[in-house]
């Protein structure tokens, strides 16, 4: 079989029942289809039949209700640590994420037929989902990340405390990290996202410097040792790149680093269904080949460039420096 139709059934399945809130109606503990419907404001057999089918795929658990009384649902630990609880498994947004691109995947023939996708205008609650999903990555590729970067930027930089920028850093989830490790770290992106990351970082917020930008245009004032541009490369042309590539250097100090992480065509095996992604989300983005990033790294002035394959995810990191 080329494709099993159950995944598909269950991420739609269970973005219904967090988007119209099922999920949260059994947050308090054990309760009937009819009690589940009236706190979602949802149809009692149509909350029914979909409780059952979160039965099915682990997310809820259930008493049969065969000794007469009423059948109730309530969340099984997987489906709490899944769907509700803050912490390293929560999938909840990166699951409404999956089901959001669900909707530009169906439009593919007409982007195909066009070239680009239509102009799609992102809902406030769209926008915090695909915020926070880049936040659900798995922690363990998160820490590699930074342990990489900090290792490669120290050659350029031995001695000094390191500033860095995170450029299209979403809601800090980087940038935090590299904080607790003791560099100087801003945060810029668009300034709808960083009121998203003012809010995701609670206190912690205070560590960090935020700044609104549109890196496409200018970068926040450097200069910075190290300028870090996670998953955005992708989001862009070649034109936009080059230039993004060419103000990333401008706005280093000298031993300064840029690092990238994306998915490079060739060394990635999700990097080609990744650029179909991109194709219905984007005008001109894609994922781009070891030699393009090369291209662009050398044309900008940059040196010891390096491509590195991560050991927790299936992309990488690549790596130039400023010369002294
Ligand atoms: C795919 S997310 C990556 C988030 C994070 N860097 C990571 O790797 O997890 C792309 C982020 O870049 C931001 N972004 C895209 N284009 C931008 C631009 N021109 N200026 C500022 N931020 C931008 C988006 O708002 C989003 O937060």
């Amino acid at each position: 079989m080329l494709v099993e139709r159950k995944e598909i059934e269950k991420l739609l399945v269970l973005t219904a029942a967090i988007e119209s809130g099922l999920i949260d109606a059994l947050d308090g503990g054990a309760k009937t289809a009819e009690e589940v419907a009236l706190a979602a404001s949802t149809d009692e057999r149509a909350t029914r039949i979909v409780l059952d089918a979160l039965v099915d795929v682990g997310a809820v658990d259930s008493d049969d209700g065969d000794d007469g009384g009423r059948q109730s649902y309530r969340l099984s630990a997987e489906g709490r640590r899944r769907l509700l609880d803050p912490g390293p498994d929560l999938e909840r947004n990166s699951l409404l994420h999956q089901a959001n691109k669900a909707r530009g995947w169906l439009e593919l023939p007409q982007v195909l037929k066009q070239g680009k996708p239509k102009q799609r205008e992102r809902s406030a609650g769209g926008l915090r989902t695909f915020v926070r999903t880049m936040a659900e990555g798995a922690p363990q590729a998160m820490d590699e990340v930074v342990d990489r970067v900090l290792a490669y930027s120290r050659e350029g930089i031995p001695e000094k405390p390191l500033t860095l920028l995170d450029a299209g850093g979403a809601v800090g989830h980087m940038a935090r990290r590299f904080k607790a490790r003791g560099v100087e770290a801003t945060l810029c992106d668009r300034p709808e996202v960083l009121e998203e990351a003012w809010e995701y970082q609670g206190e912690g917020a205070a560590q960090l410097n935020f700044h609104p930008c549109d890196f496409t245009e200018q970068l926040p004032p450097g200069p910075f040792d190290v300028i870090y541009l996670g998953n955005v490369y992708h989001i862009y042309g070649p034109g936009t790149n080059a230039e993004v590539t060419r103000m990333v250097f401008d706005s280093l100090g000298p031993g300064g680093s840029i690092a990238i992480r994306d998915f490079v065509l060739g060394r990635s095996t999700r990097a080609p269904m990744f650029a179909v992604n991109m194709l219905q989300a984007t005008a001109e983005g894609g994922v781009w080949r070891e030699s393009q990033y090369r291209e662009w790294l050398t044309e900008a002035g940059f040196e010891d460039i390096r491509i590195i394959d991560l050991e927790h995810a299936d992309n990488q990191l690549i790596f130039g420096r400023r010369p002294v």
